[in-house]
This record gives structure tokens, C-alpha cells and sequence, in this order.
């Protein structure tokens, strides 16, 4: 089947199986592996982008499904050199050791601070509830998460000042 869909703001068509996961088009079809793939089985959260807008676990979604909808992966959060504050926020944190879940736990952390810009501890270990990483452990994940948020919020007073 013909496949047309927006991914990080551009519009792509691909010849793509019915059967094709997300994840697996973002990665071999469009050579974008910053989305990882982990347990395929809507467990572990590392395969996170958004559609829509929305956070979904993309080793649950077929490609074709993303029909028509724009999809964001890891790759567009940063601003060319300017880096997100959410990556920012785990690079000052050590939110990571191994990185393989990173990716994943960086959509839903933007997603959540787009929504709630001042979350608290326990509304970011909610949000990454359905996310496992298991290297670094979670109190990192959360300064991390909350790094940016502090940082965001300094950014909107200073820019209202
Ligand atoms: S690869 Fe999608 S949830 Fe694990
Ligand atoms: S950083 Fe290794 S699994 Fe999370």
C-alpha cells in the first residue's frame, strides 16, 4: 500500500506492508533510529513518538495508521544546534547511562511539560509510568524532567519580566 504521512514536518510517501509497525517504517523505511525498539510488545516504552501530538508506543501502531497525521519522533527536539530543554535536562542530570530508553522517556517528558509546565514529582513518574529503564533508575529520570521544567519556567518569567 501507498503510504503518506508528515514526519517531523515533512511529508513523505512510502510503498509499505499492511502489516508494517510504526516503528519499524520510522526506522528502515525513513532511516530514523533515534525511535528504539525494544520489547514489542507495548511494554517497556522506549518506541515513543508522537502522533498528533499524542504519545503513543509506535510498536503498537501500524504505519498505516499514520496515514494523513504527523508524526515527531527524538530527532526533531532540538532546534538545529539549540538543544531541547528536556535533552538539556538529562544531559545536566545524568537521566542516562546507556540511552537505550532515552529516547522514549524524552517524547513523553516534552509531552507532559507542553501540558503541565510545572510538574511535580509524582505527576513525571506517573507520565513515564508505562516507560522502563533499566540501567540509570528513576530518580535521575525525574530531576531530569524537572531540570526542565525549573528552566522553562525561568525562561517564560525572564521573557514576561
Ligand atoms: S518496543 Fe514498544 S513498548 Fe517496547
Ligand atoms: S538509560 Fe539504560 S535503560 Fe534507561
Amino acid at each position: 500500500m501507498r503510504l503518506t504521512t508528515t514526519v517531523n514536518g515533512e511529508e513523505v510517501t512510502r510503498e509499505v506492508e499492511g502489516r508494517l509497525l510504526l516503528v519499524h517504517f520510522l526506522r528502515d523505511h525513513l532511516g530514523l533510529t533515534g525511535t528504539h525498539w525494544g520489547c514489542d510488545t507495548s511494554n517497556c516504552g522506549t518506541c515513543v513518538v508522537w502522533m498528533d501530538g499524542e504519545p503513543v508506543k509506535s510498536c503498537t501502531v501500524l504505519a498505516a495508521m499514520a496515514g494523513g497525521r504527523e508524526v515527531r519522533t527524538v530527532e526533531d527536539l532540538a532546534d538545529g544546534d539549540r538543544l531541547d530543554p528536556v535533552q538539556q535536562g538529562f544531559m545536566e542530570c545524568h537521566g542516562l547511562q546507556c540511552g537505550f530508553c532515552t529516547p522514549g522517556m524524552m517524547m513523553t517528558a516534552r509531552a507532559l511539560l507542553d501540558r503541565n509546565p510545572d510538574p511535580s514529582e509524582g505527576e513525571v513518574r506517573e507520565a513515564i509510568s508505562g516507560q522502563i529503564c533499566r540501567c540509570t533508575g528513576y530518580s535521575t529520570i525525574v530531576r531530569s524532567v524537572r531540570w526542565a521544567a525549573e528552566h522553562e519556567c525561568a525562561e517564560r518569567e525572564e521573557a514576561s519580566s
